[in-house]
């Protein structure tokens, strides 16, 4: 399950040409439908149900139409997510509900809803997004960076409650990656955009990430391959969290 833009959007995409049948799970219908038009076009399979993620209702009935669309659930791309800008104190009550309503209840929901799925046929893999900013914070963005600690944590919760079932989760730690949300928090937080990325010097590798080097990482974990991993915290962030500045 997958979403509209950005890592969303390249994850979508890379599951489906190797042969996912994949549901699309976003707010945005516009959005989504694009991406279900670009996998059909490569001849993959690919539906959209809109989905706020933050509302139980919605959560459920997406799992309920990958069901019925395709009779059963392998696997979940906990995804959605968005990054206001602020301290504490700008940050004001109804924000801050809102980003743990959609980074971390969001996630909560996805996988309620989807593990008993999975549990029904024996097995499941399960990847949610946090972020480098979940375990090293940057300046002004304390609600966002305390949902995605919250969305680590609770990984690993799920992880040790449900690896006798056979069903992994594991989560991954994007460092910037060039997508919509990355453009408007450049463009919210004021960083300076002479001489190219904002933040590419913060990583070792001197530039920001693509959504397909995220969406790589994502499939892997989400695959057959890693069976030995669950509640693993794995960064793909170019050498943001190993690089001492
Ligand atoms: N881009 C980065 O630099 C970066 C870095 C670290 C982590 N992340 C995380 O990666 C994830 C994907 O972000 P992205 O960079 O691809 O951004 P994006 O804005 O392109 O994609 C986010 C998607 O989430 C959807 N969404 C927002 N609220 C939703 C809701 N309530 N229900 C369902 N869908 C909803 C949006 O419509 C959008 O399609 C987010 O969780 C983000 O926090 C991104």
């Amino acid at each position: 399950m997958e979403e509209s833009s950005g890592i969303g959007r390249a994850s979508a995409t890379l599951f489906a040409k190797n042969g996912a049948s994949v549901v699309i799970a976003d707010i945005n219908q516009d959005g989504g439908l694009t991406t279900v038009k670009e996998i059909a076009r490569m001849g993959g399979k690919a539906v959209f149900v809109k989905t706020d993620v933050s509302k139980a209702d919605q959560a459920k009935n997406c799992v309920d139409a990958a069901l019925s669309k395709y009779g059963k659930l392998d696997c979940l791309f906990s995804n959605a997510g968005f990054n206001p800008v602020g301290t504490v104190v700008d940050t004001s009550e109804e924000l801050w509900d809102r980003v743990m309503q959609v980074n971390l209840k969001g996630a909560f929901l996805m996988c309620k809803h989807s593990i008993p799925a999975m549990k029904e046929t024996g097995r499941g893999s399960i990847v949610c997004t946090a972020s480098v900013d979940g375990i090293l914070a940057i300046p002004n963005e304390a609600a966002y960076i305390a949902s995605k600690g919250g969305l680590i944590a609770l990984v690993k919760a799920m992880a040790v409650d449900h690896a006798r079932e056979n069903i992994r989760v594991n989560c991954i730690l994007p460092g910037a990656i060039r997508t919509p949300l990355y453009e408007s928090f450049a463009r919210e937080s004021g960083m300076p955009r002479t001489g190219g990325d904002p933040q590419a010097d913060q990583h070792a590798m001197g530039r920001i990430g693509e959504p397909e080097e995220v969406a790589q990482v994502a499939m892997f974990l989400l695959s057959d391959a890693p069976t030995f991993m669950t509640g693993a915290v794995v960064p793909v962030d170019g050498g943001y969290s190993a690089v001492k500045l």
